[in-house]
């Protein structure tokens, strides 16, 4: 198993390109199983949820060939009605759900795994349940699989109002109403950046969305898709948690290829805290020169702060002075990488939703594991500017959405060495 070995206390100088967004790229991706022609899609990250989805877009019978720098051309012609995604694969990634939307899309039935640790009774799907029924689609499950027909053979257009603004259950629905009869109208729809995205890929087909980054997204099915170019957003994300990285070690670094528009919820909070953030056409300079101070986080669908950045907010505000209060109103159970912050010296009470983190201005380094990609970010940050040595273990959930994680944090100087370990070692490390 790998690990990133990091010398923490050395700030950051230099510059960072950002890569495509994860989260676009798995919405963009699927989405071209509803095109009829080749798809060039650019800026696409290396990472490894995205190898997994184009891997699983070419066992169903998509034709995927690289491109160079970035670009994938997608034929997804070939994928005949009845091909399944492997099990084992699906199972692997949550955003594999984005194939029963674009399945139904597509051929009015999908077929598709349960995405790992999904539960369709109330909760984390049945928004997207709601509107495949609400656009005419039986849904069920058997065997392991979701199961969803057009029950009259077509899908109609129709108003879904969703109970949470849920980026997935918005996605779904877009892709599976992009082809449907007349007009659906999505209220209460989320408006993240990467929502957008899908939303521009398909216009660029073809398709009529309009709406996309407001809460009212309405849809006219269109019956034809044709292919072109697309160029994915760069990653918000990514941006904020190397911004992160400059304000818990310090230093001076510029991220290249931004929108700096996605990233004003995290650059108020970092301003917020003593962070400088000058913001030019598509980059950011972020500089830390003095201590931080504390804040209070809520997270909350976009354009509030992204629940995506909270661990690695909490690991800069183990920095500060004073005690900052964290709410965490968007995902159930994302605190579970505070034992770890705990372990390099970070005194945080959680309780329920609730994280009261005392600034207590230096963290040191510690044998750590990530339990999942944000927190293993939230390590990461925390390591840079601590004290010592920090061994980040479980760093597979780190490469499922950051390319090149350890290889842009040496181009600004961070002192960070992948190594492989014995399996038994990390285990022996978490307990
Ligand atoms: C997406 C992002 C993820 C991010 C999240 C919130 C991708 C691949 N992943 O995940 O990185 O953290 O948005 O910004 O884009 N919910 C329901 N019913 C549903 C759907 C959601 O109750 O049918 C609730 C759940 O409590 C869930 C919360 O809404 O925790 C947020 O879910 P959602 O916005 O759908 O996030 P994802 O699409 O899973």
């Amino acid at each position: 198993m790998t690990q990133y070995v990091i010398r923490g206390g050395r700030p950051l100088h230099g510059e960072i390109n950002i890569s495509g967004a994860k989260n676009a790229a798995l919405a963009i991706l699927p989405a071209t199983l509803l095109v009829d022609g080749v798809c060039r899609i650019e800026n696409v990250p290396d990472v490894t949820d995205v190898t997994l989805m184009l891997e699983i877009l070419k066992d169903i019978g998509a034709t995927v060939s690289p491109a160079g720098g970035g670009a994938i051309l997608i034929d997804s012609r070939g994928v005949r009605a009845d091909s399944v995604a492997p099990y084992e694969q699906v199972r692997r990634m949550r955003a594999s759900y984005y194939l029963i939307g674009a399945f139904l899309g597509r051929f009015l039935n999908a077929q598709v795994a349960m995405p790992g640790g999904c539960n369709l009774g109330v909760r984390p799907v049945d928004q997207h349940i709601k509107g495949f029924e609400m656009l005419g689609a039986d849904v069920h499950v058997n065997a392991g699989f979701i199961h969803a027909n057009a029950r009259e053979g077509r899908l109609v257009g129709s108003p879904i109002y969703l109970d949470v603004a849920s980026v997935g259950a918005t996605i779904n629905i877009i892709l599976a109403a992009v082809m449907a009869d007349g007009l659906t109208v999505i209220e209460n729809a989320a408006r993240e950046p990467h929502v957008v995205d899908l939303a521009n890929f398909l216009n660029s087909t073809g398709a009529d969305i309009k709406g996309a980054g407001t809460d009212i997204i309405k849809i006219r099915g269109r019956k034809l898709l044709t292919g072109g170019a697309y160029t994915i957003i760069p990653d918000q994300i990514e941006a904020g948690t190397y911004m992160a990285a400059v304000a818990a070690a310090g230093g001076e670094v510029t991220l290249n290829n931004v929108i700096p528009k996605h990233l004003e919820c995290i650059t108020a909070k970092l301003t917020e805290i003593g962070v400088e953030v000058k913001e030019y056409d598509e980059s950011v300079l972020v500089r830390r020169t003095r201590r931080l101070r504390k804040t209070n986080i809520k997270t909350l669908p976009y354009p509030g702060f992204p629940t995506d950045m909270q661990p690695q907010m909490a690991a800069c505000l183990s920095f500060a002075e004073g005690t900052s209060m964290i709410t965490e109103s968007v995902a159930d159970n994302r605190f579970r990488y505070m034992d770890e912050l705990k372990r390099m010296g970070a005194r945080i009470q959680v309780d329920g939703k609730l994280a009261v983190v005392e600034g207590i201005g230096k963290l040191s380094g510690a044998p750590v594991q990530a339990c999942d990609l944000r927190a293993g970010a939230a390590l990461i940050v925390a390591a840079l500017g601590a004290e010592g040595v920090t061994e980040v273990g479980g760093v597979y959930h780190v490469e499922r959405g950051y390319e090149d994680v350890s290889g842009k944090l040496r181009g600004v100087g961070a002192d960070i060495r992948v190594e492989e370990v014995d399996d038994s070692e990390m285990a022996g490390q978490t307990g």
